[in-house]
């Protein structure tokens, strides 16, 4: 068994509480990453793990084994924990040949000549470094310096890998390669993963699992397109790029099927169907979140047989990105962002209509006052999760 568990795992530094109460279970085989901006508490998670820092509540276990209990005293050093890790800065060793950084883990547990070299030859091959053996470290680009270390760890095949932004250094092309690389031989070798980043696109991109986390909290764990589509709530919708964001209140609400409601709402000049994970009281505030790239534009009202939101405008900006559009049309409630297609093209005060389907609105609870305070404190934490963010953490952590 590799898989890692985290129980109620909190670290403060004085008063201040970097981490807060993170429960999660991380599956054998599986890939999961932390995101979450700046300063949220993914390094410090990913450190607790790694056991380079120690948790100051709470309880983690890799494998059958519990590696750190702050109740008990239990604390494992990092280095018999035998975990692959790669960090954001590659320390590799400058002083020393591709094979002599490749092999240094190997090394360091005395294992005979003959099998330190026919293991790097072979994990070299895997991140199709074969050809670097002799290379002093320092003379290699980023990507292939990035190689080494990701080779590194996984030389003496630990069962669980922990990465923190390994590929942040790359340009562009060579992340989103590196990558797709590296989860391949993920899946290959069948590795227990935790990943840290703040790219959501290389988040959705690599992980069977998504944990979001803002100021030291779980926000939520889910499959990338459900937490990219049904948000638990707005800190999580809004962390993913520019959606539109709309205060509305409940009039009709009914059950669609197990995973789904369907309300009416209000808003400033606008009403209809949208969709949310939970019944909502009539009257309640909510936030109706929709994707730019979900709004539909025209010169003339559209579908008006199909279940959705409508809204008039006018056009009062585009910019053309390469593979989209980006039209601001500011309507009766605000300015609406949508992302159309780069052949359309949209002429600066143009009236229009903008539709939204049913099933692209998705409502979130509306936020509380002070969502939008600075980091928890000890004593204060639960003032500073948005409401109904409790009930989706516990309801996404517990699957
Ligand atoms: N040793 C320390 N002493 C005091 N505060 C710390 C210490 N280490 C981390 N912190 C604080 O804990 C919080 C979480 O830090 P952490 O490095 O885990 O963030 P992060 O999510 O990895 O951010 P980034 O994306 O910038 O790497 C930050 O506010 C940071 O300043
Ligand atoms: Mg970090």
């Amino acid at each position: 068994m590799s898989n890692v568990v985290l129980e109620s795992v909190s670290r403060n530094f004085g008063d201040f509480v970097a981490v807060s109460s993170l429960d999660l279970r991380v599956n054998e085989g599986e890939f999961v990453t932390l995101l979450g901006p700046s300063g949220c508490g993914k390094t410090t998670t990913l450190r607790m793990v790694a056991g380079l820092e120690q948790n100051t509540s709470g309880r983690i276990s890799i494998g059958n084994e519990i590696v750190s209990d702050a109740a008990r005293g239990i604390f494992v050093p990092s280095e018999r924990r035998r975990l692959g890790m790669v960090f954001q800065s590659y320390a590799i060793w400058p002083h020393m040949t591709v094979f002599e950084n490749v092999a240094y883990p190997l090394r360091v547990r005395r294992r005979p000549n003959a099998e330190i070299k026919e293991a790097v030859a072979k994990t070299l091959h895997l991140v199709e470094m074969e050809g670097f053996a002799q290379r002093p470290a320092p003379a290699l680009s980023g990507g292939q310096q990035q190689r080494v270390a990701i080779a590194r760890a996984l030389v003496f095949e630990p069962k669980v890998l922990l990465l923190d932004e390994p590929l942040s250094n790359l340009d562009a092309k060579l992340r989103l390669q590196m990558g797709d690389e590296f989860r391949a031989i993920q899946k290959r070798l069948g590795m227990t993963t935790l990943y840290v980043t703040h790219d959501q696109s290389e988040a959705m991109s690599l992980s069977d699992r998504v944990v979001v986390m803002d100021r030291g909290r779980i926000q939520q764990i889910g499959a990338p397109e459900d937490i990219y589509r049904f948000p638990a709530n707005r800190t999580v919708a809004a962390f993913f790029g520019t959606p539109n964001l709309l205060d509305a209140q409940v009039t009709a609400c009914s059950r669609i099927d197990g995973q789904r409601v369907r309300l009416e709402v209000v808003g400033r000049g606008w009403s209809g169907p949208c969709e949310a994970a939970n019944e909502v009281r009539l009257g309640q505030s909510v936030t109706v979140m929709v994707r730019p790239e979900d709004a539909r534009i025209a010169s003339i009202d559209m579908a008006a047989d199909e279940q959705g939101l409508r809204w008039s405008g006018r056009v009062a900006h585009t910019t053309f990105r390469g593979a989209t559009r980006s039209v601001v049309v500011e309507t009766n409630t605000g300015q609406f962002n949508i992302d159309a297609s780069a052949c359309n093209k949209y002429v600066i005060g143009d009236d229009v209509s903008v539709f939204v389907p049913q099933q692209a609105a998705w409502a979130v609870p509306a936020p509380v006052a002070n969502e939008a305070e600075g980091h928890v404190r000890r004593g204060r934490a639960s003032a500073a999760m948005p409401a109904g963010a409790a009930d989706a953490r516990s309801r996404n952590t517990s699957s």
